[in-house]
């Protein structure tokens, strides 16, 4: 039977023994976890250990060795990514990838590939983001990194993804909107876009940003999982000692 996405204690997304390898280098390690609507998954790990290989993966974009990937019960695994993001995933990638000679409104509609002809971009982004309906008829690239970012982020949304998946979106980033962003993290796993839950997974290295955004919290080392708990706990559970090495 699928898991009820109404249902919060139902995990959304189930990754169960995932192996990714780069020619023979073996990069992700049976990584399992869960993410649940309603959560911020947030997940750490220094330079190199997998991170991004994760979400590649997760997205379809490399594909997966080993192991298995659900969302919603479905299993995803040998999905492409045009697929995945029909099911609902969301994906902000690390460095952003905005298209800078495209203007603000034509990136966020390259969000809406997979919607039916003629689907508007969600009105809830502007109100997310107001800096973007200022610009909207700018080019990407003339905007700043931190308005850039804020623009991966809605681009990802303007599909209305269950789970939205970000990879440091703080890198790079002055700390006003990095508190933006924050807000806008909690108030879609809270509540979504429209009034429906989102599971969040969250990539990071700013410990500070990770520990007030997280709900559960994944610690990465040389693609495994080495350590995991609540949010809250992160600090008690020495997180950040094992970042700042
Ligand atoms: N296309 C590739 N081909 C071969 N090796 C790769 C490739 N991409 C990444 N790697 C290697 O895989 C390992 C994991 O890289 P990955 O980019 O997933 O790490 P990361 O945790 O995201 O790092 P960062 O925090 O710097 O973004 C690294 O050793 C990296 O050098
Ligand atoms: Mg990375």
């Amino acid at each position: 039977m699928a898991a009820d996405s109404s249902d919060s204690t139902q995990p959304l997304l189930r990754v169960e023994g995932l192996n990714q390898y780069y020619g023979g280098s073996h990069i992700l390690r049976q990584l399992s976890f869960e993410a649940k609507l309603g959560e911020i998954t947030v997940i750490l790990g220094r330079n190199g250990v997998g991170k991004t290989t994760l979400l590649k993966s997760l997205m379809g974009v490399v594909a997966v060795k080993t192991g298995s990937v659900k969302l919603d019960g479905v299993d995803i695994t040998k999905a492409t990514s045009y697929e995945r993001v029909r099911l609902g995933l969301g994906y902000v990638p690390q460095g952003r990838e905005i298209f800078g000679r495209l203007t603000v409104d034509e990136n966020l509609r390259m969000g809406l590939a997979t919607k039916p002809a003629g689907t508007a971009v969600p009105a809830q982004l502007f109100e997310l983001f107001p800096v973007l309906k200022q610009m909207i008829n700018r080019r990407g690239g003339d905007l700043s990194g931190g308005q850039q970012q804020q623009l991966a982020i809605a681009r990802a949304l303007a599909a209305s993804p269950k789970l939205l998946m970000l990879d440091e979106p703080t890198e790079g980033i002055q700390p006003s909107i990095i508190k933006d962003i924050a807000r806008v993290l909690r108030r879609l796993a809270d509540t979504g876009l429209n009034g429906q839950k989102m599971a969040i997974v969250l990539v990071e290295q700013y410990y500070d940003f990770a520990e007030e955004l997280a709900d559960q919290y994944l610690v990465m080392e040389r693609g495994e999982i080495v350590q995991r708990g609540r949010g809250v706990d992160m600090e008690a559970e020495g997180v950040r000692a094992k970042m700042s090495i």
